[in-house]
């Protein structure tokens, strides 16, 4: 007898790779977290953005990028006059893994092997939208997209390529999230609004 396609193999569409993912169980993360959490957007999308993968709020939606991470993230898009709705988002790994500190869930990064096994939906993702760009946000993401490590500070606002694929480097926006100083704070939020400005004219 022929072996089954494991779940998710034969998918020709997001949406059956999204539901194929439902019962994904190809690292552990499956077993804490709420459920999985694929990408969004159009299949006809010219960009995927990149992320790490769904923090707390984005757990429980199921969607990506909904939380306090995606607030700034859709705040900033805008600026750029880049439309959410036409752009394809995701993370490199589709379950969110944390540490329980009393009743809150604390992000913990996924590891390198999590970032492997997951990588099979986003070359999924990659192989069935055919984006002209990818947005690594982050070194998790990069580190997915490009398979190695990569200094996203250093690297930032470079198009690295890898298998007729650009990726765009840059931060992930919750970096913004974390700076306090005001100022500070300002001047990180216009440099990534002007990596968003340089990802639209290479869309
Ligand atoms: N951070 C991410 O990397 N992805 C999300 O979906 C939310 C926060």
């Amino acid at each position: 007898p022929e072996a089954e396609p494991a779940a998710g193999e034969d998918a020709t569409s997001i949406g059956e790779a999204r539901e194929a993912a439902k019962g994904c169980r190809r690292c552990p993360l499956w077993h804490d977290a709420t459920q999985t959490v694929f990408g969004e957007g159009p299949e006809t999308a010219d960009v995927i953005f990149v992320g790490e993968q769904p923090g707390d709020q984005e757990d429980l939606a199921g969607k990506p990028f909904v939380g306090p991470a995606g607030r700034i993230f859709d705040s900033i898009l805008d600026d750029a006059e880049v439309d959410r709705r036409k752009v394809y988002v995701t993370n490199a790994v589709k379950h969110f893994k944390f540490e329980p500190r009393g009743k809150r869930r604390i992000h913990s990064k996924p590891n390198a092997g999590e970032i492997q096994a997951c990588r099979w939906w986003l070359d999924k993702e990659l192989d069935l939208i055919k984006p002209n760009l990818v947005v690594a946000l982050g070194a998790t993401a990069a580190q997915a997209l490009l398979g190695r490590a990569v200094p996203v500070l250093k690297m930032r606002g470079a198009v690295i390529e890898r298998d007729g694929l650009r990726v765009f480097i840059t931060i992930h926006p919750s970096l913004i999230l974390r700076i306090r100083e005001p100022a500070d704070k300002e001047a990180e939020r216009e440099r990534f609004l002007k990596d968003m400005r340089k990802v639209k004219e290479l869309m």
